[in-house]
């Protein structure tokens, strides 16, 4: 497996990064090409589907350095995390990787003066993704493994990196909250928020999701958002826990879905 399957990339960048090469394009011109596809991609879906949406300088930088999620997607949680914050509480995000969306989230979080109190919690393994559960089924081979339990590993990178893109954002260090090990356990050691007005979820397998959902149903009131990723992509352990919790919570969550444009997922807004 080479650094960009760890990594967590996606085919379709990989194959616009391959593109890039073969016409000599290095790393720094690919990022300075993505990011004024950002900016127009951006521009398109403010006309429409994110008409809220407010804008912010460096949004576009964020955005170019995403890996393995989409533009659309980035600027959905942009949207959500806006009307979260109207109400009271820290923002989470469960599964973090290299740092790139919570590079964008703390982005979003220091431009707006509602989120300069919050605290930006970050759950991660950084072992990569456990072993799945028997309701993981592969429904996309991104990396081309074969089965989902050769997953079990994958997408592992060091804590350092988060660090640092935090660090180089000018993300205040005591508001960053870095929860390391299994979810199952962190959730239930302190310290933790007391309320949480946004959250995050990209663990990718069921049982996780459903754990980090179950926990944000403690800590959440009216109004707060969850975006899950990967709805219906990869495992579709993420669509059962997503189901699987929205009707065991009888009407408390409202669950509704992106553009098909930009990716799989869906955002939960609790009512
Ligand atoms: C898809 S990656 C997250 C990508 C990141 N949100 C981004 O877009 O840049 C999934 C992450 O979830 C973590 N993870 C998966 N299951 C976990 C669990 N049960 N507990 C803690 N971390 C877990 C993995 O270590 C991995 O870093």
């Amino acid at each position: 497996m080479n650094l960009l399957q760890r990594l967590g990339l996606s085919s379709r960048v990989e194959a616009y990064r391959q593109e890039a090469a073969s016409d000599g394009i290095g790393a720094t011109e690919l990022v300075a090409l993505r990011e004024g596809d950002a900016r127009e991609i951006e521009a398109l879906y403010r006309m429409g589907a994110l008409a809220q949406l407010r804008e912010r300088k460096g949004r576009s930088r964020d955005l170019a350095q995403l890996i393995g999620t989409s533009v659309g997607e980035g600027l959905y949680l942009c949207d959500a995390l806006q009307h979260a914050l109207d109400n009271a509480g820290d923002v989470c995000e469960f599964g973090v990787a290299q740092g790139a969306t919570s590079r964008l989230l703390a982005g979003e979080l220091s431009a707006d003066t509602r989120g300069h109190d919050r605290n930006l919690w970050l759950f991660d393994s950084f072992e990569g993704l456990p072993q799945p559960s028997a309701k993981d089924k592969l429904i996309d081979d991104i990396f081309k493994l074969g089965t989902m339990d050769a997953y079990a590993g994958t997408m592992r990178c060091a804590r350092t990196l988060v660090e640092t893109k935090l660090r180089d954002a000018g993300f205040p260090e005591h508001r960053v909250h870095i929860k390391q090990g299994w979810v199952e356990e962190t959730i239930r050691t302190a310290p933790l928020p007391s309320k949480v007005a946004f959250a995050y979820v990209d663990f990718d397998f069921y049982q996780p999701i459903l754990d980090a959902l179950h926990w944000l149903d403690t800590v959440t009131e009216p109004g707060a958002r969850i975006v899950v990723d990967d709805y219906g992509f990869f495992s579709d352990g993420a669509q059962a826990a997503t189901d699987e919790f929205v009707a065991e919570c009888g009407g408390r969550w409202q669950l509704s879905f992106p553009l098909p444009s930009a990716g799989k997922f869906a955002l939960l807004q609790r009512v």
